[in-house]
């Protein structure tokens, strides 16, 4: 897979054939036509659940493994995906661990959720995330503050230092990424895979760092990139609800609402507001099932995009009568089922899989 990555030639993709040999992650991930018809003549699923711990957050923790060299405190807030990739990381790379103390900001009720089900109708309770998360001696847990207020950089790190009485190491919130890009590669795999850029793609929208990354590699991201999200904390799509990076209330008012980004963003880019639009439990059950009837495998927040069968379903701004040429749906990722097979397996979380 990673010679696909080197033959590219450019020096980015270079680097990421690197990190993919040496983290033994499975790059670029698959992109596989899908028969429907009515949304496009050719309909594409780039299948992120081919991550190793089965979600497109391998992306962001492997440029973050590469991008510390010496001891560093980490901070982020993570409804569970972005941790346990971090964990495993932490489990796999060489000397990551040694070098990194990471704490994680978690939802104070993490205990009490089940998450899922999947498209293979698998369910996995908060506990047994937490369990996975605690077992690491560098690896710090609080639960997100019930008061609703944004934790920034500034109070993460606070909380970090004095978690790991550490005043002196440099840190990093990883929260809204780094200042890599990681997710761009994921279009720029779609891109290469396709030949050709896709007249739409399909995203989900969290704090919004993959549709960003997105449309950042399209001309006409207004035309292109459909970004979806949820307006409910307690949905079913739990990891999608983000009401710091968008206008949730307008999202529940109108079915749209706008993107609240800071401008330049850590990428040093500038971040104009763009509309993300809502997508409802019923529709999620719906794209459960059309995820599970072309043998898709995605958690909830991974299924959003298979929320339209055809074209004229689509939201306003992208609504057509006739099917698009070419669709791409980014199925985030599945880390329900893959938690679920490796803990069956070893009985301990994720499993080693790296090899040198
Ligand atoms: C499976 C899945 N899909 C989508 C998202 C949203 O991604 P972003 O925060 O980049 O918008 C998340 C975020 O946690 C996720 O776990």
């Amino acid at each position: 897979m990673t010679d696909w990555l080197q033959s590219r030639g450019t020096q980015h993709g270079k680097e990421i054939a690197h990190r993919a040999t040496y983290y033994g992650d499975n790059w670029p991930t698959p992109l596989r036509e899908l028969d429907m018809p009515h949304l496009g003549r050719r309909v594409y699923v780039k299948d992120e659940a081919a991550n190793v711990t089965g979600t497109f957050k391998d992306r962001l923790t492997a440029t973050l493994v590469r991008s510390i060299s010496e001891p560093t405190l980490v901070g982020l807030i993570s409804y569970g995906n972005t941790a346990l990739s971090l964990v495993n990381r932490i489990k796999t790379c060489p000397d990551f661990g040694q070098r990194v103390r990471v704490l994680i900001y978690v939802p104070s009720d993490l205990d009490s959720w089940t998450l899922g089900p999947t498209s293979l109708g698998t369910t996995v309770k908060g506990t047994e995330i937490l369990s996975v998360l605690s077992r690491h001696d560098c690896v710090r847990l609080l639960p997100i503050p019930a008061d609703g207020a944004f934790l920034d950089d500034a109070a993460i790190e606070r909380a970090a230092r004095t978690a790991f009485n550490d005043r002196s190491s440099p840190f990093v919130n990883i929260t809204e990424g780094t200042d890599t890009p990681s997710y761009e590669i994921i279009g720029t795999e779609i891109i290469d895979q396709l030949g050709a850029v896709p007249d739409l793609i399909l995203t989900p929208f969290g704090a919004g760092m993959l549709a960003n990354e997105t449309r950042d590699l399209v001309e006409d991201p207004d035309q292109r990139v459909l970004a979806l999200s949820v307006g409910n904390r307690n949905s079913l799509a739990r990891m999608l609800y983000g009401p710091f990076w968008l206008d949730v209330a307008a999202l529940n008012q109108i079915g749209y609402g706008t993107t609240r980004h800071s401008s330049p963003d850590r990428l040093g880019r500038i971040r104009q507001p763009y509309r993300v639009h809502r997508v409802d439990e019923d529709q999620i059950h719906e794209a459960l099932a059309r995820c599970a009837k072309h043998s898709v495998c995605a958690e909830p927040s991974g299924a959003v995009p298979f929320t339209f069968e055809s074209s004229q379903d689509l939201p306003v701004d992208f609504a057509r009568d006739e099917p698009y040429q070419t669709v791409v749906l980014i199925n985030t990722g599945n880390s329900i089922d893959y938690l679920r097979r490796s803990r069956g397996r070893s009985g301990e979380g994720f499993s080693p899989t790296v090899a040198s």
